[in-house]
């Protein structure tokens, strides 16, 4: 809640793919005018807060989801805005996980089978849904701005046979972080040239009005405002002469490496320039062998509580973060400007419900 009301105050739209964000949305003081509902299956519930909070769109995902949403907007009688999340069929260089519009994907309609073109139709005449945009998301860490392009000429070319031209569109998120020196340059300049004039041309051709452009690059903004800070415990030598350094964390507050072998790198907060004393393995602390943050990475001479710093911790960390093993979850510290200040507490073991529960 905290990190959203910075956002907020900076004037930025949000996606919202859940309830819990929905609420935390509107307490955080989006306008409702700036927030839109993703999600390949949300509830009835999720829905009617949406039609009752009047968001900007809510991204309609499937076929039955559209049946489902009209009859909620007619049983309760409140109309909506409406954008089509579709399917392009197109693929990117980047993590299978991390693919989002392929052929069989769970995300969008479908444009090469006619869903997509059925949805807009079946829109035009519904009685409580106005469609007022179209929306792609082909993936994430994506650096070339080419899939984006053939996404575009895809969705236009849906929207010119349905003669719909949109009021909205959005081409989705997932231009790519450099998390690591193994990352190309990720500045995004390349991906913002590249959809304004593909949109740009696709309009003039057309002679349809300029759409408003919303884009969504989450990662791109976050991801390095965030650093993760971790103490050191046990340091061992495996059989294979392999330097094991065990951190109070792991997994359960960063489950992207074992999800889909997300690279981080670390060096030590109080040394950063300290010389490396040769490659070691960063594993967390959880009851599972995947359960490795950095499986190869070059560190100094470590002890027992030195703090690790890790980069580039801000985007998918704590929002996938568990209590796996009962874990209690970090503190959340806000730094600017030279003022810190606590946005989320530590979690404490002693304080949470399954703690009491269970005696
Ligand atoms: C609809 C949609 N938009 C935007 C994003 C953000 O992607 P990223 O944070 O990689 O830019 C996602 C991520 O899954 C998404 O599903």
């Amino acid at each position: 809640l905290g990190f959203a009301r910075h956002l907020a105050q900076l004037g930025l739209g949000v996606d919202v793919a859940s309830r819990g964000e929905l609420i935390v949305a509107r307490r955080a003081g989006f306008p409702s005018m700036q927030v839109h509902l993703h999600g390949n299956n949300k509830s009835r519930q999720e829905l009617e807060n949406a039609l009752r909070w009047g968001l900007q769109a809510i991204v309609v995902d499937s076929l039955e989801e559209l049946d489902l949403l009209e009859e909620i907007a007619a049983h309760q009688a409140i109309p909506a805005r409406v954008w089509l999340r579709v399917n392009p069929n197109v693929d990117v260089d980047t993590h299978p996980y991390r693919r989002t519009a392929l052929a069989s994907s769970k995300f969008g309609l479908p444009i090469e089978d006619g869903q997509a073109a059925q949805a807009i139709r079946r829109l035009s005449s519904s009685s409580w849904l106005e469609l007022t945009g179209l929306h792609c998301h082909i993936g994430s860490q994506i650096f070339d701005p080419g899939p984006y392009r053939r996404a575009i000429e895809i969705v236009f070319a849906l929207a010119r046979a349905e003669n719909f031209a949109p009021r909205d569109f959005s081409p989705g998120g997932g231009w790519g972080v450099r998390y690591t020196t193994a990352d190309p340059p990720d500045d995004p300049e390349p991906w913002v040239e590249a959809i304004s004039a593909a949109v740009v041309e696709q309009c003039r051709r057309l002679d349809w009005p300029l759409p408003r452009l919303v884009l969504e690059p989450g990662r791109w903004l976050v991801a390095r405002a965030g650093v993760a800070l971790y103490s050191v415990g046990a340091i061992k030598t495996a059989l294979d002469g392999t330097r094991i350094v065990a951190i109070d964390g792991g997994m359960a507050d960063n489950i992207r490496p074992a999800l889909y072998q997300a690279g981080y790198t670390a060096l030590a907060a109080a040394r950063p320039e300290a010389p490396s004393a040769g490659k070691a393995t960063l594993v967390g602390k959880f009851c599972e062998s995947g359960d490795v943050l950095i499986p190869e990475v070059e560190l100094p001479d470590l002890k027992r509580d030195d703090v690790l710093a890790v980069p580039v911790s801000g985007a998918y960390q704590l929002s996938m973060a568990s209590n796996y093993n009962l874990a209690a979850r970090p503190a959340v510290l806000w730094l600017d400007n030279g003022i810190t200040k606590i946005i989320q507490e530590r979690e404490l073991a002693e304080n949470s419900d399954w703690w009491v529960a269970a005696g």
